[in-house]
């Protein structure tokens, strides 16, 4: 198991309570346009209804949770107009005032906890430890930015030339911003993006993704209620389709997205020729993959090793865009750390989300799964690959791996990083040899790879661990410990080359980023 479950029975039961007692409700989710839940229409006089989609678990499509209804290109379009009109009124709110809306929408996350551990756990399937820390996080995120928010406000830059000429820097509002987020922190990510816009007195036009629309629905909800007023947040829920019609609309100040490589490339080209177009340049805040290694020399303490190279790779069903997907251990120690590796995977509980025993629950829908289970075959028929491990579904665990979409973790040895390709989202680990003389080749991989998210080092040598920080390309290196979950003003968290444009989510550039400095200079 991933250690010490932090819910002692005596604590989680009262808790487990309040959370089931929402377990079976039928959540709805619909797009919300200044203020209004939106279930139909109008083109040229003609009403059109929006079709409701069920929402089934990811652990049991026996269970539903509600029904999504999704926007499309027409009312995209009136999300943005209402988000633009509304600007100016946004931008003039005190920035103490939108602080506090923020901190109170923290508040009210903690007040609902239940239902959103509940929408967490049934929508998203994930594990009651994956939705505290969900929630956590989103909690995080509306204090963090509303601190940030302040401290901007009271940032004056001032310069002085040799004639006593001055000029001085404050920082404003941009405008509109579309923001896009994935169904892997569908609280946390979600909010993030919303919050740190808002603080910034940027209106929003927020597009969940369609996976976990119904908590984007539930967590607009509590927002509206913590004072955001209708004009400064849009919820637009949909597909690909919809994000794409919104980072197509004229008049947006930005887009930060949080999602594949692939996805944030297109954006990034339609941003490109919308801007050839209509002479618009957008800002554009990409966090995206990672091809993510853990560099173990034979110096590391083999059981932490594994420890943090289980949990990085197979906790939140290795659906983390900092998840340890390659661990490269040194030859010396390698025999012995598979061993290990495969002692701890065995005793990984898989299965059903609900029960607090659980470390890995399914991955989020059946595409997920469809090329989850290819790149298993794929490496299963690849000479030089080996399957050292794989984990069953929990026998306590009533849950059919037919009805639902679960992969059961699994560990790979390869022979070479190319051999894996990209960046396969779950529960699959691949380990690595390596001689200690090749290990500038080893990070020059690493390196090659163009991914730059995580990086997890091994080793009680300072010297190497200095040198594996120096020589390797990314956001967030992990020293002697795992290499997930960081959280928000204690590790900034983003990548650069193929995982990100930054800023750091978490971290002091961040709003920053979504506001302009302006100069004003005197005469004297
Ligand atoms: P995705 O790119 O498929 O979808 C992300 C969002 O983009 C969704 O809301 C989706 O509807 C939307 N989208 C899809 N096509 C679009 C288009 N053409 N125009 C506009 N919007 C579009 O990613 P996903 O599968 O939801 O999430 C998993 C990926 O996210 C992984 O690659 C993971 O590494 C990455 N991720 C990165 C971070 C980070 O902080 N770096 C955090 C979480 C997830
Ligand atoms: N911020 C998340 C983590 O560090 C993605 O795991």
């Amino acid at each position: 198991s991933f250690g010490p479950n932090i819910f002692v029975e005596s604590q989680w039961l009262p808790f487990k309570a309040a959370i089931d007692s929402h377990i079976n409700k039928k959540w709805s989710a619909t797009p919300i346009i200044n203020g209004q839940a939106i279930n139909e229409y109008e083109v040229d006089g003609v009403t059109h209804q929006l079709d409701a989609q069920p929402v089934l678990a990811p652990w049991n499509h026996d269970v539903s949770a509600g029904e999504v209804k999704y926007a499309n290109a027409e009312l995209a379009r009136q999300a943005i107009d209402v988000a633009v009109a509304g600007q100016s009124t946004w931008q003039n709110v005190t920035v103490a005032k939108r602080a506090a809306i923020l901190r109170k929408i923290a508040e009210l996350f903690e007040e609902n906890y239940a239902e959103l551990m509940a929408l967490c756990q049934v929508e998203a399937g994930k594990t009651m430890q994956d939705s505290i820390d969900e929630i956590k996080e989103a909690v995080d995120f509306c204090r963090f930015y509303a601190d940030e928010a302040e401290r901007l406000d009271d940032v004056v830059h001032e310069f002085t030339d040799l004639s006593g000429k001055q000029s001085r820097q404050v920082y404003k509002p941009r405008g509109t911003f579309v923001c896009i987020s994935p169904w892997n922190f569908p609280l946390a990510i979600y909010t993030g993006q919303i919050v740190a816009a808002l603080a910034a007195g940027n209106t929003v036009v927020a597009k969940p993704a369609e996976q976990t629309s119904l908590i984007a629905h539930f967590g607009a909800q509590l927002m509206y209620q913590a004072g955001v007023p209708a004009e400064a947040l849009q919820l637009v829920t949909g597909a690909g389709d919809v994000g794409g019609a919104l980072t197509a609309a004229d008049n947006i100040a930005g887009v930060i997205f949080t999602g594949s490589t692939q996805t944030a490339q297109r954006i990034n080209q339609s941003l490109n020729d919308h801007a050839q177009a209509s002479g618009e340049l957008p800002v554009f805040i990409a966090e995206t993959g990672g091809q993510n290694a853990m560099i173990v020399d034979s110096t590391a303490l083999p059981e932490q090793v594994v420890k943090d190279a289980v949990l990085s790779a197979f906790g939140s069903a290795g659906q983390r865009c900092s998840a340890c997907r390659i661990l490269c251990v040194q030859e010396e120690m390698a025999d012995d750390l598979i061993e290990l590796l495969q002692g701890n995977m065995a005793e990984l509980s898989v299965g059903n989300p609900l029960y607090a025993a659980t470390d890995v629950g399914p991955v989020i829908d059946a595409d997920a799964k469809n090329g989850l289970e290819a790149h298993i075959a794929r490496m299963d028929a690849e000479p030089t690959a080996t399957i050292l491990a794989q984990t069953p579904m929990s026998s306590s665990s009533v849950v059919s791996q037919e009805n639902s979409t679960f992969i059961l973790p699994t560990a790979i040895e390869v022979s070479s990083i190319d051999v894996i390709g990209g960046e396969h989202f779950g529960p699959i680990l691949h380990v690595l040899r390596y001689q200690a003389r090749d290990l500038n080749k080893l990070i020059d991989a690493i390196n090659n790879t163009g991914f730059g998210l995580t990086m997890g080092i091994h080793s009680r040598i300072e010297k190497t661990v200095e040198h594996i920080e120096r020589r390797a390309f990314v956001g967030n290196t992990y020293i002697n410990r795992n290499q997930i979950g960081a959280v928000v003003n204690v590790q900034p968290f983003g990548g650069c080359g193929l995982s990100g444009t930054g800023p750091k989510a978490g971290g002091p550039h961040y709003v920053a980023r979504l506001m302009q400095l302006e100069s004003a200079s005197t005469s004297s």
